[in-house]
């Protein structure tokens, strides 16, 4: 088996599963590259309108390989690979679930940090321990954790390599959700967002994300232009049909 399963565990829903367990779901180039393939893949094919990543019942990721990092050196930094795969799973335009059980830690926690939606289990825990390695997060663990769940958190966690528990991060704003399964939950919410018409997912993704990223003037521009837009589908007139009809809508994605 590979170090990425992939599944369609309902229509539309694409499942990407960790598969590393000796090395606990550590993100080696490889391993990114093959998420960010598998990402790639699932954005251009139409049967496939929301993705779930999930790791294993212990562990969704440890980080990025320590064994390769130990070889790596500044140009090697620079020049890294793996920028390019973050930044294709950063460009991701579909909703993207993340179902962590147990560590997601490192480059693991920044994964979960590029899913729109992450469900964690009462066992989860999130950090970004690589001050330990003398290092720094270099996938975005500093602004996203700052982003999403505040400077003093961010903070006391890449400073101190301290772990936050599923609580603390729901609580700080880190996890929408905790969940007894979080594999289950995840999926249940990726089905559900799937049944939804995806032009619409795909631009609210894109509206929510403005909204922590870009100015408000400039989030609020976007938003109008977007609403404005999606009256344009076929969609929009299959929602408003069903819904004064009487019946369940069934969007075509156009
Ligand atoms: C490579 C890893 C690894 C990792 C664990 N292993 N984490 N290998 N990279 N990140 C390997 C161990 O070397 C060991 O291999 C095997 O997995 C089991 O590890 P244990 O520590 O014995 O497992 P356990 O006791 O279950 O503890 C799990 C754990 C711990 C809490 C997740 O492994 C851990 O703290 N890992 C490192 C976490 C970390 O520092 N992450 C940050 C990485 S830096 P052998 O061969 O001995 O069996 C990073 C930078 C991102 O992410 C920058 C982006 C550009």
């Amino acid at each position: 088996m590979g170090d990425l399963l992939l599944d369609d565990p309902a229509p539309f829903v694409r499942r990407l599963t960790l598969n590393r367990p000796e090395a606990r779901n550590a993100l080696s180039t490889a391993l990114l590259g093959e998420i960010a393939d598998a990402l790639d893949a699932a954005a251009a094919d139409d049967a496939i309108r929301t993705v779930v990543i999930t790791g294993g019942p212990k562990v969704f990721a440890a980080g990025a390989d320590i064994k390769e990092l130990a070889t790596r050196d500044v140009p090697g930094a620079l020049l890294d690979t793996r920028v390019g795969h973050w930044s294709r799973v950063r460009r991701f335009p579909k909703p993207l679930l993340a179902a962590v059980a147990g560590f997601a830690l490192g480059g693991g926690c920044e994964l979960a940090m590029h899913a729109d939606i992450v469900v964690a289990g009462e066992d989860a825990k999130f950090g970004q321990p690589e001050i330990n390695l003398g290092i720094v997060p270099g996938a975005g663990g500093t602004q996203r954790l700052a982003r999403l769940a505040g400077a003093q958190i961010a903070m006391k966690l890449v400073l101190s390599g301290e772990f936050l528990d599923a609580a603390e991060a729901k609580q700080c704003g880190l996890i929408a959700e905790i969940a007894s399964d979080p594999a289950a939950r995840a999926l249940d919410l990726a089905v559900k967002i799937a049944a939804k018409p995806p032009l619409a997912a795909r631009l609210a993704k894109e509206l929510v994300l403005a909204a922590r990223d870009a100015p408000l003037d400039v989030g609020l521009a976007f938003e109008r232009k977007a609403f404005a837009a999606l009256f344009a589908t076929a969609d929009f007139k299959e929602g408003v049909g069903a819904f004064l009809e009487k019946r369940k809508p069934n969007f075509a994605g156009k």
